[in-house]
Formats: C-alpha cells, structure tokens, sequence
C-alpha cells in the first residue's frame, strides 16, 4: 500500500477501510509511521510545526483522531487490539517529532539571532603597555630629550662583564651566591646579572667616547620574596663619559631628571654612598613627591625618597676598556624602575607587577 493511500483510509470507516488481515493493516499503520517522520523534515519554523501538529495530532480530523474515532471506536474487538497498538504507537512517534524538532527551531532561531547585525558587537579588549614599560617610556623619554640613546644588553652575563671590570673583585660580599643567580652547566661560568651595570662595559668597549647611553633592563637577584622584593626588577642604567664632564653636570642632570619626572617643586639631594664603580658614590633623593618635604608616612617622615643609587665613574673602571683615565671623565647612575613605578601611582605591593591580574592592571590604560 502506498502512502498516500494508506492517509486517505483514515477517512474511511474501520468498515469501508476494509482490512483483509491484520498483517494488511500493520503494514498500512508503518506507512502512517514513515509518513510521520518524512514530513517532520519539512518542518523548519514557528509555522510549519504548528501545520504538522494539527495535521496529524490536532484535537478534530487529525490523522490521530481519525484513526481514534473512524477505526479504533467502531471496531470488533479482536481488531481494537491491532488498531490500539498501532495509534499508541503513531502518537509516540508523532509527539516525539513534535518534540525533537521544537528544540531544533529554537536553536535555529538562537542561531539567527546570533548574527542579528543590529545587535551590538563582540567587544574584544585590546592591550595596553604594562606599567612598568610606561614607567620605562616615561623615564628613557627624560633622557632622550637631553641627548642620551638607549642600547640594550644580554640578561645571561660572566662573571667578568657583571663583577670583575666593574671593579667587584672576587671576594667581594656583591659576588656572594646567596645575591646571584648562576647558570649550572656552562662551560664558562655565566649568571644571570644582578644590574645593568655590564652594558657600561660593553658600550666602552665597543663605542669611543663620547659616551652618553640608557640601558633599559631586567635584572635579577636571589632576594627573598616581601611587598617590596622579588627575585626580578627593572632598571634603567645611565652613563654619560667624555672630556672634561664634571660632578657638577651630574649633579644637574640628576636635578633635571627628578623634576621631570616628580614636577618642578621637586628638590634633589645627594648622599654619601658606595659603589666599587663610582668614585665618588651618592644616593640620590628627592623631596617627598606626597608631604613636599614636611614629613609622612610615605616618607617615614624624613622628607625625603630615596631614587636610586649614582656617582662619578671609578677611573678604575676605564683601565678595563682602555679608556684614558687622565683624559675622560663621566658620571653612571642606575634607577630601580619598579620602585619608580610604585611610588607615582602609589602601589604598596611589588608582586601586583607581575600577577597579570586584569583588574590592577586595567588601573593604569
Ligand atoms: N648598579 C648599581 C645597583 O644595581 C646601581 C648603580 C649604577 C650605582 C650606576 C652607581 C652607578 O645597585
């Protein structure tokens, strides 16, 4: 029996239908369940759902209730028993269609929305500099604009760049391991360095003076871990050699620098200090950028920051990278970046720096 004829017996009395046997008639209910299931492919919306559930479960003249009401009610009950079975079954898969492909519109219709052009569009967050490289921009941008260039130097260094020809002899307290960080298994020994001090070698030693050079950097120290150590900072060096440079440019080239970068109120203070390096050595201060020098607690109440250590370069030094001690003369200085960074935008703790935490960093766009 084909299947458009097995939908035109629904119309007909159980009588008029004419079942020969039961085995006629189970094909014909298999041809009103294929049936079922081929027109629930056509149906692809709101509308043609709602045709189909009326066609064939709708409460009047639905193949369902025809079945229900032309076969199963007027039937001998020998072929109730076939003709139950067969409706129980159709309504099953009928209502299970009805199901299935109502989730089907649904995500058709999630799917559509989703490219709705009218809706608004996916942000995406672009980046910014971290804050330390805007610390970095900001400070190296200082130096620039008063004639230094920025050279950069390897992180991986010898003992002889980051110690020895900076005039740190072997026994002296700055090569102790518990400061360092050495490279295990190199045939030469190598560490990772401990300032970016190496690049005055390195420069000196490549560059004839003049010399007036920053270098940008990471360095490394085994310090413990606290709000304001970790066992990586950032520094920017600075050494400036030539004839005839005086402790008087560096003082006022230190006093350009702080009132660039802490404002014109700034004042600068130097301090005894020491550095193999350096001869003299000075600890340069400035006048707390939070009271103006009238004491808090951001400065202990001395008045006064300490920024970063400097001084005059050791004539020693030169004897390294055959430079004329009797001839140049020069002034170095190194700037602990993160220190810099957490003072203007009043960070307390260090290791915010580098958690990647979108919420500090989204702070400082
Ligand atoms: N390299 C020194 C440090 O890391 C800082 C410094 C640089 C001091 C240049 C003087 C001159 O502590």
């Amino acid at each position: 029996m084909n299947i458009s004829e097995a939908l035109k017996k629904t119309h007909l009395e159980f009588n008029q239908a004419g079942f020969r046997s039961p085995e006629e008639f189970k094909s014909l209910a298999s041809e009103l369940l294929s049936l079922a299931d081929q027109e629930i492919n056509d149906v692809n919306s709101g509308e043609t759902w709602e045709a189909y559930r009326i066609k064939w479960a709708g409460r009047r003249d639905s193949v369902l209730s025809r079945i229900a009401d032309n076969w199963l009610k007027p039937a001998t009950p020998e072929w109730k028993r076939h003709i139950g079975a067969a409706l129980n079954l159709l309504r099953l898969r009928v209502e299970r269609n009805l199901d299935n492909s109502k989730l089907d519109i649904e995500q058709l219709g999630k799917a559509i929305r989703g490219v709705d052009l009218s809706l608004p569009g996916v942000e995406r967050a672009i980046g910014t500099r971290h804050l330390i490289q805007q610390t970095f921009d900001e400070l190296i941008g200082i130096f620039l604009s008063i004639g230094f260039s920025v050279v950069e130097g390897p992180e991986i260094e010898t003992p002889y760049y980051n110690f020895e020809a900076l005039n740190i002899p072997e026994h002296h307290p700055a090569r102790d391991n518990m400061d360092t960080f050495y490279i295990e298994g190199s045939r030469s020994p190598h560490l990772l360095r401990t300032h970016t001090s190496p690049m005055q070698i390195r420069t000196m030693e490549k560059e004839k003076p003049p010399v007036r050079i920053v270098v940008p950097g990471k360095v490394y120290r085994r310090d413990n871990p606290d709000a304001t150590h970790g066992y990586m900072f950032h520094q920017i060096e600075g050494l400036a050699v030539d004839t005839d440079i005086t402790f008087c440019d560096f003082k006022g080239t230190v006093e350009y620098f702080v009132r660039e970068f802490l404002g014109p109120k700034a004042r600068t203070r130097l301090r005894p200090s020491y550095f193999p390096f350096t001869e003299p050595s000075a600890e340069v201060d400035a006048s707390c950028h939070v009271c103006g020098g009238s004491g808090c607690r951001i400065c202990k109440f001395s008045g006064w920051i300490e920024l970063f250590g400097a001084g005059m370069v050791n004539p020693a030094v030169y004897g390294f990278v055959n430079y004329d001690p009797e001839k140049l003369s020069g002034f170095a200085f190194g700037i602990g970046v993160d220190r810099f960074a957490m003072m203007k935008y009043g960070i307390t703790e260090l290791p915010l720096l580098f958690q990647n935490d979108v919420r500090f960093l989204k702070q400082f766009p």
